[in-house]
């Protein structure tokens, strides 16, 4: 089948980038057709990404600057640096029928979040830009919405940990959240180098984290007054993020409930897996995967609830892929099934 649907991928050549041209190299029916890079323009995109290496691909695709997006795509996807995208949005919107957003800008309509986790956000949509912040297992699609903002990848493994607990009101007070992730998520210039991360473990982030608010939207859902504590760790292995949160149930909840709440929210979900009673989450089984495993622990009213899931593939670009594929009304696990090997890192 020929591919149809032509995309664009801003943020080509980091992390996120990368895996997203690993995915849709391989999807049944869409064609990236333009990649950034400011550091690598002029250059093969599959020479440079080592994932290509010993595939026998021959895209004569090179990686081009910003400024050279001229064509129209039905769909880009931004894999830019918070703050970027505000600064060029007016632009890029017009060469797209759909964006695809990674980043954290336009997650949040709210002004005193923005202002504080991504000032470059304020004021920069175009007027008429809608925005819809989307998770694929929870979100119905709006068929208004031009800017489609994926979620954080630490803040949607916690909201996939404790999405049917909070949604059914089985918690009676504060939960604890630590998310333990893996160096990739920093993406490809972080300061810190292998000598210090490795052999190492320790403490990312204790309070307002970027993501804490984004978790805070299961606020929402709770009927009581919900306290959330979010602290980031950072692991010594390239992929993966694995969440343990910790809660008090209401009195009356038995472990059967929570169980109950938890498969029917999961049942019918393709990459959401929530792991018979006695099994838990692995970074091993899911990196490399879109898929992701939840698991709960239930002793008297306390409640553990485990997820992991690899920060790069669900926690980003197969995430992106999924969404676009839902948006596009194709099937939703389009080109993400058969993924089962890491790319780079
Ligand atoms: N890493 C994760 O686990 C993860 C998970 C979920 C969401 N995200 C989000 O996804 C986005 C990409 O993350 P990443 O980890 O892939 O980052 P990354 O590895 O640092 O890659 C950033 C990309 O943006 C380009 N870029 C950087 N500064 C630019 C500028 N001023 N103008 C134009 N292009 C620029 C870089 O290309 P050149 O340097 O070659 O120009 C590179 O292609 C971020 O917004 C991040 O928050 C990341």
């Amino acid at each position: 089948m020929n591919k149809i649907i032509t995309a664009a991928i801003l943020g080509g050549s980091g992390f996120v980038g990368s895996e997203l041209y690993r995915i849709l190299s391989m999807h049944p029916q869409i064609e990236v057709r333009f990649l950034s890079s400011e550091s690598q323009k002029g250059l093969f995109v599959e020479r440079q990404h080592k994932s290509f290496r010993f595939h026998n691909h021959n895209s004569a695709l090179k990686f081009s600057s910003l400024s050279q997006l001229e064509e129209h795509y039905d769909i880009i996807f931004s894999c830019l640096p918070n703050g970027r995208l505000p600064e060029i949005v007016s632009r890029i919107s017009k060469h797209c029928t759909r964006l695809f957003n990674l980043s954290g800008d336009y997650r949040f309509q709210e002004e005193n979040i923005n202002k504080v986790f991504y000032p470059a956000t304020s004021g920069s949509l175009p007027e008429g830009i809608v925005t819809q912040y989307f998770i694929p297992e929870f979100t119905e699609v709006e068929h208004s919405a031009n800017i489609i903002n994926l979620p954080g990848c630490m803040a949607v493994a916690a909201i996939y940990a404790l999405y049917p607990l909070v949604r059914n009101g089985l918690v009676a007070g504060d939960i604890v959240i630590d998310a333990k992730t893996g160096s990739s998520g920093a993406g490809k210039s972080t300061s810190e180098t292998h000598a210090e991360r490795s052999n190492n473990f320790r403490m990312h982030k204790a309070f307002n984290h970027r993501h804490a608010p984004e978790i805070a939207k299961l606020k929402y859902l709770a009927l009581d007054e919900l306290e959330i504590t979010f602290a980031s760790f950072s692991l010594d292995t390239p992929r993966g993020i694995y969440i343990s949160a910790y809660s008090t149930l209401k009195n009356d909840c038995t472990e059967n409930e929570v169980r109950k709440a938890y498969f029917s929210h999961y049942q019918e979900t393709s990459f959401v897996h929530y792991l018979k009673s006695g099994q838990i989450p692995m970074l091993k089984t899911v990196c490399g995967t879109n898929h992701v495993e939840v698991a709960t622990f239930v002793h008297a009213n306390k409640c553990i609830s485990l997820c992991s899931l690899d920060n790069l593939i669900k926690g980003a670009a197969g995430q992106a892929v999924q969404a676009a594929n839902i948006y596009l009304g194709l099937e939703a696990v389009s080109g993400l099934v058969q993924l089962n090997e890491a790319g780079w890192p």
